[in-house]
């Protein structure tokens, strides 16, 4: 499908799940590139993890927007507020909308489902709504890899059809992507779904497995390895995301009439990941190698007596792999940062961030 191109300096863009990992990412990007207009975060700040990060993040980004020539406006509320989220539109008028909020997490859907209900059907509806009554130039939003389930062809595609999700979080982020296409054909709404495979780095979602086995490990804790380390995951630096994203922010889908007069959906979705899918193993021993290098845990730390082979969990697949073709050839990028480089990234923000240094726990 071919591209309008969409200019984003000067304008009004509205980041939802901002100041969370992804979001705040983002903003800071745009706030550092941005010659002018402003930048809108919107999130509720909820503690599905420590909201301490989101406060840190959110320090981070109006330390960046005091020297920006853009302005930055944080306004905390629920997605599920419908009048809330169509008053924003109505008052701001964003050229361009981001929605990154959404309950997270393939575990916690099991035992949670409303919030999974609350803020990725519900939410997501009513940034839908918002985007028919308050056109916006391109519509972008956050899918997941999860999408894929159980899919036996590698890499996936986003030709391959994804009609078994395994766990909720799953369906409610293919049923993001089924609403955007209604609404896209029924209201013109440029729109584009992003399928992000296992983003990382600095700052991130302790809720992820690199987050919660640093924090184990310290404490001296054992980390439990799911299907006894037989996983690959396709991980993606999260500058890699951040540059993904704001490519296609500046690309939307071009808009057509198809022969019955009406609409063609300007909608589009694209995978972003690694694409160099790492056995779940190596990827840990990686991690260890860093969080030593760093001075986070002892040289002799004896990893082996701190992990436990376990069976596979509910919802999760054995392995996500990228095939980020399509976005190279509509956006010209595939992500390019590994694993040993975005580990010790994180290693050092982790080490600056809960000032570990000399604090080493020894188990
Ligand atoms: N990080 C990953 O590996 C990954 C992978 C695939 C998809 N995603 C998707 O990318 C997006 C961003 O993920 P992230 O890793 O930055 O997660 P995150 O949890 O750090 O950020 C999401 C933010 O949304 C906010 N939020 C949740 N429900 C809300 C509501 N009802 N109203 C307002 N704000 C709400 C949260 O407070 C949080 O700050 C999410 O949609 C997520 O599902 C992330």
């Amino acid at each position: 499908m071919g591209k309008v191109q969409v200019e984003l300096d000067k304008k009004t863009i509205l980041v939802t799940g901002s100041p969370g990992f992804i979001g705040a990412g983002l903003v800071l990007r745009l706030l550092k590139e941005m010659t002018g207009g402003t930048v809108i975060s919107f999130d509720n700040m909820n503690g599905y993890y420590d909201p301490r990060l989101k406060e840190y993040r959110l320090a981070l980004i109006e330390k960046a927007a005091s020297s920006s020539a853009a302005k930055h406006l944080f306004i905390k509320g629920n997605l599920a507020d419908k009048a809330l989220v169509d008053q924003i539109f109505q008052t701001y008028r964003p050229a361009v909308a981001v929605n990154l909020a959404a309950q997270a997490g393939v575990r916690y859907s099991i035992g949670h489902p409303d919030a999974y209900i609350e803020s990725n059907l519900i939410g997501f509806y009513n940034i839908l709504e918002a985007c028919r009554h308050h056109p916006v130039e391109h519509l972008v939003y956050a899918s997941s890899s999860s999408v894929y389930g159980g899919n036996k062809k590698v890499p996936f595609s986003v030709e391959d059809k994804v009609d078994n999700p395994v766990s909720l979080y799953a369906a409610t982020k293919k049923s993001n992507e089924l609403l955007a296409h209604a609404y896209s054909k029924l209201y013109d709404i440029p729109s584009t779904g992003l399928r992000f495979f296992t983003v990382y780095g600095p700052a991130g979602r302790p809720d992820m497995f690199y987050y919660s086995a640093t924090q184990k490990l310290i404490a001296g804790e054992t980390i439990r390895i799911f299907n006894y380390g037989n996983c690959k995951r396709d991980f993606t630096y999260i500058d890699d995301i951040v540059e993904g994203v704001i490519r296609v922010m500046r690309g939307a889908p071009e808009k057509h009439t198809g022969e019955d007069g009406l609409p063609l959906p300007p909608y589009s979705v694209y995978n972003i990941g690694g694409g160099t899918p790492e056995n779940l193993l190596d990827y840990i021993r990686t991690l260890q190698e860093e969080l030593v290098r760093a001075g986070i845990l002892p040289e002799n730390y004896d990893f082996e007596a701190h992990r436990e082979l376990v069976g596979m969990q509910p919802g999760d697949v054995p392995v996500t792999y990228a095939d980020s073709s399509a976005l190279e050839r509509d956006y010209g990028f595939r992500p390019r940062i590994g694993i040993r480089e975005g580990l010790r990234k994180f290693a050092q923000w982790y080490k600056e961030y809960y000032d570990v240094g000399g604090k080493i726990l020894l188990p």
